[in-house]
């Protein structure tokens, strides 16, 4: 087993010298988080699903509102057809377990009405926090899932089609999809996903990007003289041609270069939230 210094290594692909004199299993399985998109057959047992879906729910949540709720997939056919819905989710009818983690701003306006109170809150803020504690769920669950050797991948990919998932889940007002969750036992170990060094994603005491372009320069090099991206490899050749220093962020900028999932503002509106 790698130790936590070793571990931080590979994750940054930068020297370190943390101290490493308190390993414990939860840092060394975070460390060594790797997503999973290839599963055994293997069925997960429903009472290990249940355990990881109590300590998924037990993480924190917005004051306490438990905004978040998540839709498994149980019928073969809904789960190929939700892959259907995009090319680029195809895979996902493989997972033994697929499920779709959702903001739940619904149940809270439904309790108002009960409790006989107005609900004042219809705001910006009341969106952010159901897809925060969806988002805090979900993550959990696959801190969970790992710590017992499955393997997990989320899908935002499958908000490409939103109504037609949308409808697929019979999503009342008030609900939305987060993400996808595919989950089961990894068919092989996988590769780590080099990380941008704390120097870009930690600040202290105020915000300073002033050195980020040199550092993420370094990262580009440090990712691609492992990752070795072929050229017909290259995301959107098409549009933007080979390039000859490619990396994260020349990949992840033609990403955003094309607009996608254009209409989620709309459908968000629809199911019912005033984003003012
Ligand atoms: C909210 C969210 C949505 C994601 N959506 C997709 C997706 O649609 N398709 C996919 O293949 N991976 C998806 N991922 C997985 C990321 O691509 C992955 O986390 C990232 O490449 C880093 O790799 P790692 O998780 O192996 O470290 C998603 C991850 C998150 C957190």
């Amino acid at each position: 087993m790698l130790s936590l210094n070793e571990l931080i290594q590979q994750r940054f692909g930068l020297p370190t010298t943390v101290d490493q004199t308190a390993p414990n299993k939860t840092l060394t399985d975070m460390l060594a988080h790797r997503s999973c998109r290839q599963y055994k057959a293997d069925p997960i047992p429903e009472e290990l699903l249940q355990v990881l879906l109590a300590a998924a729910f037990s993480a924190p949540s917005k004051s306490d509102l438990q905004q978040a709720c998540v839709i498994r997939i149980n019928n073969r056919d809904k789960q190929q057809h939700i892959a259907d819905l995009s090319p680029h989710t195809a895979w996902i009818a493989n997972a033994p377990v697929f499920m779709v983690w959702c903001g739940d701003s619904r149940r809270i306006r439904r309790l108002a009405a009960w409790r006989n109170h107005p609900f004042a809150n219809d705001h910006l803020d009341a969106f952010m926090n159901a897809a925060v504690d969806a988002g805090i769920a979900m993550q959990s669950f696959i801190v969970a899932a790992e710590s017992v050797g499955l393997g997990c991948c989320p899908v935002s990919e499958i908000r490409d089609h939103i109504d037609a998932l949308s409808t697929a889940l019979e999503l009342p007002q008030w609900v939305f999809p987060v993400a996808g969750l595919c989950v089961g036992r990894p068919v092989e170990a996988g590769r780590i996903s080099l990380r941008l060094p704390l120097e870009v994603t930690v600040h202290t005491d105020r915000y300073d990007d002033s050195a980020m372009i040199e550092h993420v320069a370094d990262y580009d090099r440090r990712r691609e003289a492992i990752e070795k991206t072929k050229p017909d490899q290259q995301r959107f050749v098409a549009q933007f041609g080979v390039s000859h220093d490619y990396g994260w962020s020349e990949n992840r900028t033609r990403q955003y270069a094309v607009p996608a999932r254009t209409d989620f503002g709309r459908y968000i509106r629809e199911q019912g939230f005033d984003l003012s």
